[in-house]
């Protein structure tokens, strides 16, 4: 992989989808009287029933992205990422995600070394673990069982466990809990084990580098609640500590048993990792065999992924979709919007997959990019978001495409009267899907008998592009599809701009200065007056008010 990325914007298919968002006047009021259209829009991948009838795109404009795919090289790229060469340059690593949910029987072989094996022994150690703490086998110091589980861990490994805890609540064993610490801000912390009983709580510290200040900090915080609440030594530490890394040699140094360790590999990215042994909480939560199933969803998407044709290929188009927005349409924000309570972590999660993956401004041979990348991605769960955002979704100057998702059970069935409530709640994300895309006319606001001067204001001018994406229920399974739907949406995007979706130096600059500023706040005036002159003037107030 050592020849550069094609640059995209001189492509044949570029100046096609140049000309065509020129002249573009979307109608999706027409096209949602056709019912073929809609047919052709609709595509299946696994158990998700993914609607794309109301994105402002035409079967012209289909043509010329799906001709960018192959003229940027989107398959072969994808096919060598599947193979596991090192298509993260910077960080000259193989992208192997995939092969944490490869079946048993499967083989990858990676560098000589048969990944799936690898794989597999460390699942088994987890599961072993999970079965352990479910069952009450594993006691903590003073021989009482677990009750809480507290994942210390930022990032990718927190972010993912805890969007998939909460999303998996139905799944979860009573009487055991997880809670999760991952902010510096020591409040996370203090109100986090508020309430614990130190006898009957598992920390596990997960850290792929084992060098996260946050997580190292937090887990010397936990340290010394856990002993003191104990009154115990170091050695209570061995029943009440395991953790989750690729460097296994930091997790021994820091003092936990390395019987207790779970590893990974350099070729899992921390926000691609919830399904290695980073997602250990949530294996504790809803055991193993749910744990396998979020495993084989996710498989299956790869599957699809790997195997459809472009023009069926569900991630592929989403991804050129974004592109579309993105470089054409003006687009600079993308919103994701669960009808489902149990997803209220996932938008957030996908920020960290999205915007950490394809937020760069150079290419993997290190030269510019030569169009917008990374959308600004954000939401949070109808029906709520209805009463808060959506007014500028539907009325704002901005093209904000939306993702809409949603289950055909409800998790909980309740009924208010003979309403069935999960029924109302569908009924709102279909009204808004359509509102979107069919707007209301001045004439029709009108015929409501709108006074003339509120008229404009009662407008909407329609053509929202939204995608719908429905399943018939948020199993474990459905959910590994989703997850790794955006995380093949975001890999096509990263190819299509050439970057590097795999690696995240833009994160490193402020944890540097982080360091270096802090004596300034311990009172250290020689490197305070370093600093520049807003910096400064912040460190004064803060010495004038600090107590
Ligand atoms: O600072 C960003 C980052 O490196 C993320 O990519 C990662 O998920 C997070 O920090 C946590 O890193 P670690 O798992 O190594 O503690």
């Amino acid at each position: 992989m050592s020849t550069g990325p094609v640059d995209a914007t001189t492509t044949p298919a570029w100046q096609r989808l140049t000309a065509l968002a020129e002249g573009f006047t979307p109608d999706l009021r027409s096209a949602l009287a056709d019912e073929e259209w809609v047919r052709r829009s609709t595509l299946q991948a696994g158990d998700l029933y993914v609607d794309l009838s109301k994105n402002l795109v035409d079967p012209d404009v289909w043509k010329a992205l799906r001709a960018l795919a192959a003229e940027v090289g989107l398959e072969e790229r994808r096919d060598a990422m599947f193979r596991g060469e090192h298509i993260n340059i910077t960080e000259d690593r193989a992208v192997l995600h995939t092969a944490l949910r490869l079946p048993a029987d499967a083989s990858l072989v990676v560098d000589g070394q048969d990944v799936v094996a690898d794989v597999h022994a460390v699942l088994e150690r987890v599961y072993a673990f999970a079965d352990k703490v479910r069952s009450g086998e594993w006691t903590g110091h003073t021989g009482q069982r677990i009750r809480t589980v507290v994942n210390i861990g930022i990032g990718g490994s927190d972010l993912g466990p805890v969007m998939a805890y909460e999303a998996l609540a139905p799944y979860r064993q009573d009487g055991l809990e997880c809670r999760f610490i991952s902010n510096i801000d020591p409040t996370d912390a203090a109100t986090t084990l508020a309430g614990l009983d130190p006898a009957t709580t598992l920390f596990i510290v997960s850290s792929k580098t084992f060098g996260t200040l946050e997580t190292l900090t937090n887990a010397r915080l936990c340290k010394a609640w856990l002993l003191e609440g104990l009154g115990a030594d170091e050695s209570a530490v061995t029943r009440h500590f395991v953790a989750v890394s690729t460097a296994l040699d930091k997790v021994a140094a820091f003092g936990i048993d390395p019987a207790n360790a779970f590893g990974f590999w350099d070729w899992v990215g921390g926000r691609y990792s919830v399904d290695s042994a980073i997602g250990t909480s949530l294996a504790v939560a809803v055991g193993p065999e749910r744990f396998t199933e979020l495993l084989a969803g996710m498989h299956a998407m790869d599957e699809h992924f790997r195997t459809a044709d472009l023009e069926h290929n569900v991630p592929a188009l989403m991804g050129l979709l974004n592109v579309w927005y993105t470089d054409f349409l003006g687009a600079q924000t993308h919103a994701v919007l669960p009808y489902s309570q149990l997803l209220h972590r996932f938008p957030a999660y996908l920020q960290q997959l999205t915007m950490e993956s394809n937020g760069k401004g150079v290419r993997w041979d290190g030269t510019p990019v030569t169009s917008d990348t990374g959308e600004v991605f954000w939401g949070e769960p109808g029906t709520n978001g209805q009463h808060a955002f959506y007014q500028l979704i539907h009325q704002g100057t901005r093209v904000i495409p939306a993702d809409f998702i949603a289950f055909a059970n409800p998790a909980y069935a309740l009924k208010d009267g003979d309403t069935d409530v999960h029924e109302l709640f569908l009924a709102n994300f279909l009204a808004q899907t359509q509102a979107l895309a069919l707007g209301k006319t001045a004439d029709e606001v009108r015929a409501e008998g709108t006074a003339e001067e509120i008229v404009p204001a009662r407008v909407f001018s329609g053509n929202r592009p939204t995608t719908s994406i429905i399943a018939p229920d948020l199993t474990p399974s459905v959910l590994g599809q989703l997850i790794a739907l955006y995380e093949h949406i975001t890999f096509t995007q990263g190819v299509v701009w050439g970057i590097d979706s795999f690696d995240q130096w833009g994160v490193e600059l402020g944890k540097q200065l982080a360091l270096r500023i802090s004596p300034a706040i311990a009172g250290d005036e020689t490197v305070a007056a370093q600093q520049d002159a807003s910096t400064r003037s912040l460190i004064a107030y803060y010495h004038q008010h600090r107590r």
